[in-house]
């Protein structure tokens, strides 16, 4: 309800400036949503905060104000209440105006902002050759979401893969393959490496064992920065080998446009990097390696912590290419905001390596750069989830298990009820219920919170889940089916009207997406399009009892068929939004 909120603001500035002189021109009326619904649907605090300024109790303020306020079309005549607070309650007219512009609108009445910001989601961002964990689902869950909301709502979105895809554990890997895979990097076709995960264990197993293989590894790595063709070749050959893994997960979760620039792509750059460092004074050198020391950071023996930008054999980290990343998003990229998807783990790292960058200059006034954190994934005895054996679960098995159970809930649901459907479509109803699930499931919470991982709650048809959510949108389209109506013609001839508090109750909930965007936006809280989508539907079914659909009379029946496409359509946005497909039947 941005367009309410705005037309109530600039109403409230007419009116004080007509009450009380020129010299309010520039004051920003605050308007929030009422907490009770019975006093109206807008609350302003403006006469409380005039009151210094004006010299008079609120109360008198918030009166000349109301008196001087201009007829209109969008909401009542304003009550006062307890001090001098001023309710605001929509007119009916104005609803249907927005949501007659909502039905016709792809953007569901969101306006195109002004400018389209150039936005860089770092989300992802597994590591080579090791196993894509739980946690990279989250950033990929969540990241994708942050990203899609911002692209709904106009920006100019660049999904940044940053795997780690550099470092000293290359030296031991390639070693390894070329004792192991002796013929890879001569023979053309593609390798098949099999599991990677256990190939690195095997490689550090071998490093840990072997002390010639050590220092062959410690050479390769030299090799390896020096560019040498042949070890460049063994490490592109590891890199395509996990590329591979990573694009099923990413094609069956549906994440598409995610762009590869692994830490290496930023090699050439480090130098420069902590070179700046050094010339500006910030990167001093400590015990042999170069750091940055801030202010107020200590170790847990109350040292001063060190951001670790070169170490003692020249090696660049972690920091450093995170520091080189920064700049590269802004002179090349453009960015005006950079957001990390990151495990909360990783928050000292951002929140010291982005105030290097600041104190470097690498940040301008406009960008906004911020460490997105999510909590961890735990496994039903309450611990970090892990297979029964032990191990970190693979994320294809956890996805490819979350369809396995959708497909016994559907099939047991179909025999209940003598459904009979094909095989094609069962298995593309499992697979998109049950993929839908574990966002659904990811992303309903607030990302802070570490929740546990149950099929059985996740899949469930009721409460705040993906199938609950899923079956909502195939019971508000399957009415239009009902009546057999084409919407597409009705749309062109029809209007919304409203008149039943019901209505006008779903109305007001289908008027607040823009605003729960926003929130998206500003906070990194896609939960928020859950918490709105759950009771969008619940405020549905209270209309959908209240008021009958294909027994009233026209034009009424034709006003409510309007209205459930509405709500279908906008179930469909906010699921897209999440990553999530709906289907026509389920
Ligand atoms: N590869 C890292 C990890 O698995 C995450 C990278 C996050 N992005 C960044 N720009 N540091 O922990």
């Amino acid at each position: 309800m941005n367009n309410a909120i705005n037309t109530i603001k600039a109403s409230l500035k007419d009116s004080a400036v007509k009450a009380f002189g020129a010299a309010l021109a520039g004051v920003e009326p605050g308007v929030d949503q009422a907490t009770n619904s019975q006093f109206g649907d807008f609350q302003s605090n403006l006469a409380m905060t005039l009151s210094k300024q004006l010299k008079q109790q609120p109360r008198l303020i918030a009166e000349q104000i109301v008196k001087n306020l201009d007829e209109n079309e969008s909401f009542e005549k304003p009550s006062i209440a307890g001090p001098g607070f001023i309710n605001f309650r929509l007119q009916k007219s104005f609803l249907e105006a927005q949501l007659n512009e909502m039905k016709s609108d792809p953007y569901a009445g969101i306006a195109r902002p002004p400018h389209a910001k150039k936005v860089i989601v770092d989300m992802s961002s597994p590591n080579i050759a090791k196993e894509m964990h739980v946690g990279h689902l989250r950033s990929t869950i969540i990241g994708e979401s942050i990203a899609r909301t911002y692209k709904f709502l106009g920006h100019d979105v660049l999904k940044i893969n940053h795997v780690g895809d550099w470092g000293t554990q290359f030296g031991m890997l390639i070693c390894e393959l070329k004792e192991k895979f002796p013929t890879a990097l001569t023979q053309s076709d593609a390798l098949d490496l099999g599991d990677l995960v256990a190939f690195y264990k095997q490689a550090k197993k071998h490093f840990d064992e072997d002390e010639d293989f050590k220092s062959r590894a410690r050479q390769t790595v030299v090799a390896l920065q020096a560019g040498d063709v042949d070890t460049i070749k063994a490490w592109k050959l590891l890199c395509a080998q996990s590329r591979k893994s990573f694009e099923e997960i990413y094609a069956i979760l549906g994440v598409e446009n995610l762009q590869e620039r692994g830490e290496s792509y930023y090699n050439d750059m480090l130098a420069d990097t902590v070179a700046a460092l050094v010339d500006k004074g910030l990167a001093v050198d400590s015990e042999g390696a170069k750091c940055v020391f801030l202010d107020g950071y200590l170790t847990e023996d109350g040292k001063p912590m060190p951001v670790i930008v070169q170490k003692k054999d020249g090696g660049y980290n972690y920091s450093a290419t995170d520091l080189a990343t920064v700049q590269h998003r802004v002179k090349q990229d453009h960015a005006e905001e950079i957001i990390y998807v990151v495990d909360a783990g990783q928050a000292l790292h951002f929140e010291m390596m982005l105030k290097v960058a600041e104190k470097a200059g690498w940040i301008p006034d406009y960008l906004r750069a911020k460490h997105v954190p999510f909590g961890v994934v735990l496994g039903e005895d309450g611990k970090k989830l892990k297979t029964r054996s032990g191990e970190t679960v693979r994320l294809k098995d956890l996805l490819e298990e979350a369809v396995v159970h959708a497909r016994k809930d559907l099939d047991s649901r179909l025999s209940e009820r003598n459904r009979t459907e094909s095989d094609a479509w069962k298995d593309d109803v499992s697979r998109k219920v049950g993929i839908a699930a574990v966002k659904y499931a990811d992303l309903s919470l607030n990302r802070m919170t570490n929740y546990v991982f149950s099929y059985d709650k996740m899949l469930s048809l009721q409460g705040n889940t993906a199938p609950y959510m899923m079956y909502a949108y195939v019971r508000v389209k399957g009415i239009g089916r009902e009546g057999g109506i084409d919407l597409d013609t009705l749309e062109q001839s029809a209007k919304i009207i409203l008149n039943e508090p019901a209505e006008i109750e779903l109305a007001k909930q289908l008027l607040k997406l823009d605003e729960t965007l926003d929130a998206v936006v500003r906070d990194f809280l896609p939960n928020r399009v859950c918490e709105y989508l759950f009771e969008l539907s619940q405020k549905f079914n209270q209309f959908y009892e209240a008021c009958p659909v294909l027994g009233a009379e026209e034009p009424v029946r034709s006003s409510r068929l309007l209205l459930c496409d509405l709500v279908a359509r906008t179930i469909k946005i906010g699921l897209g939004l999440l990553g999530i497909d709906t289907v026509e039947r389920m």
